[in-house]
């Protein structure tokens, strides 16, 4: 199946793409039109087609080609920004309810598994949470004071399961894991058998606003009473934008030489953080180790990072081979929480879910929940806590002005000097580069045939210098995170336009 970058990641070995039952746009007026293929526009039609509601999802590509192909699938209930963090900054209750709401959503993943007969490899697991250092041992007790309070089965552990050195562990019970893209197209078969409409290669260029909102598609005009944004940060410029920081994340799928392949799920507490667990696909299992986080579009050479998280695993796993390796984008939200709901700055039947961190599985189905809720009975005992419009002056304040700060800066100028026009001539195939010419920025790519495709390097968005990813081979917006492949044409939102083509004589 298709991805959003040259990497190729576990879930999408030895999978197709999925193959949908409709393949033209019937001409009716939706109850819902659902933006977005991946797990959250899925889950989330799947519920409110189930409660009556019809709904149509668009997706631009295939289903999974954005994050969900890309996850390493872990089922949490702590969450990467820790109770402790979410106690401080929305006090104990509304910890509890992120608890609760984290629980109700492995829950539903369970639940969908068991209605759709989904195969798709799931089993429950223990989570392991390990300090390596006496400051990081004291910000693990706080976790597990806060994380008990909130409602979580933890207790301290005297082991952890990786052949790691460490000096304080937790476990939390009732985490899980499953094969992300055989669940997800699992539940699509689930929505188009209950009469929802899936649409794949269906792009959306513009929304009208109204009681019945009025959207050009690249299929076609659709009519919807209701529009959910389920891609990332929605497209336009919204308060979003500047709460939400695009992240990527590496991955790989190890093969170990000793067989001692580690039970559960790990994590340890860097920042950023390692995470581990072992998944058997096809009769093979591997390790999947993940880390090496950064701010997309931040770092220069990104294929070093895959070489530094290999390099890091090999001092305590005995590899044999990585037939895998890939790398993912997600939304780091400014307070730590997701923000899921009515979009702000538009008609109230508008919605949103974004924001996840590093917990994308769990809160698509907390999205999945709380907008079938707020559409079908009108609220959410959720819908407050998780508000886009919310407003925490204290809590993630800093984090706020350092991402708007960094947006202003990008604007300005690019992250890296741009060679100059001459320099062309030494590029090697597979390599980009931005260089200026005649006053004009130009983004370069020569392709493995030596042909140089050029594009403008500004964001489609709103203008952001874009700047090259060589693990993926794509052009990576700083700001917002659209991503772009060598030739220009546009892979992840919020963009909607291709990079413009420059003819090169
Ligand atoms: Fe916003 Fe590129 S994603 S400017």
């Amino acid at each position: 199946m298709q991805r959003d970058g040259a990497t190729i990641s576990l879930w999408q070995h030895n999978i197709p793409d999925y193959v949908s039952q409709t393949h033209s746009l019937p001409e009716i007026t939706y109850d819902v039109l659902i933006v977005g293929g991946g797990i959250t526009g899925i889950s989330t039609g799947l519920l409110l087609q189930k409660a009556g509601k019809k709904c149509l999802i668009a997706e631009a590509a295939t289903i999974g080609f954005g994050t969900t192909g890309g996850t390493t699938a872990h089922l949490n209930n702590f969450m990467d920004s820790p109770y402790s963090e979410i106690a401080k900054n929305f006090g104990e209750d509304n910890a509890q309810l992120v608890c609760t709401a984290a629980n109700n959503a492995i829950g539903l993943i369970k639940k969908n598994i068991a209605d759709y007969n989904i195969n798709c490899d799931f089993s429950e697991q223990k989570g392991y949470l390990f300090s390596q250092g006496e400051k990081q041992d004291k910000e693990l007790d706080e976790i597990y004071e806060a994380s008990l309070k909130a409602g979580c089965h933890v207790i301290y552990s005297g082991s952890i399961p990786l052949p790691v050195t460490f000096r304080k562990a937790v476990l939390f019970e009732n985490q899980a894991q499953f094969h992300s893209t055989k669940y997800l197209y699992g539940i699509a078969k689930a929505f188009e058998d209950a009469g929802g409409t899936l649409l794949q290669g269906c792009r959306i260029t513009n929304v009208k606003d109204g009681e019945s909102l009025e959207v050009t598609s690249d299929r076609g005009t659709i009519r919807a009473k209701a529009l959910i944004y389920a891609t990332h940060v929605p497209p336009g410029v919204n308060i979003l934008h500047f709460r939400c920081a695009p992240y990527r994340s590496y991955a790989m799928a190890i093969k170990l030489a000793n067989d001692n392949y580690p039970a559960n799920l790990a994590y340890d507490m860097y920042d950023p953080y390692h995470y581990y667990r072992t998944q058997e696909v096809d009769g093979e299992k591997y390790l999947i180790a993940g880390g090496e986080d950064h701010k997309t579009g931040h770092v220069e050479n990104t294929n070093m990072c895959f070489t530094k998280l290999e390099s890091y695993l090999r001092g305590y796993f005995n590899i044999e081979s990585i037939p895998f390796k890939w790398s993912s984008q997600y939304y780091q939200p400014v307070d730590g929480l997701p923000y899921i709901g009515h979009l702000p700055g538009n008609p109230s039947n508008v919605y949103v879910a974004t924001g996840y961190g590093g917990n994308g599985i769990t809160y698509s189905h907390v999205a999945a929940r709380v907008l079938t809720d707020i559409l079908v009975k009108g609220s959410s005992e959720y819908e407050k806590l998780f508000s886009p419009a919310r407003v925490k002056p204290m809590a993630g304040f800093e984090d706020f002005i350092k991402e708007s700060a960094d947006v202003v800066a990008k604007l300005i100028g690019g992250l890296f000097p741009s060679p100059k026009m001459e320099e062309l001539a030494d590029m090697a195939h597979g390599e980009a580069k931005v260089v200026k010419y005649q006053g004009q920025s130009i983004a370069l790519f020569k392709d493995e045939g030596g042909k140089v495709h050029a594009v403008n390097p500004a964001c489609t968005h709103i203008d952001c210098q874009v700047s090259w990813n060589n693990a993926e081979r794509s052009w990576d917006c700083p700001c917002h995170g659209s991503r772009f492949n060598g030739d220009g044409k546009m892979l992840t939102a919020p963009a909607r336009k291709d990079l413009e083509k420059i003819e090169l004589k």
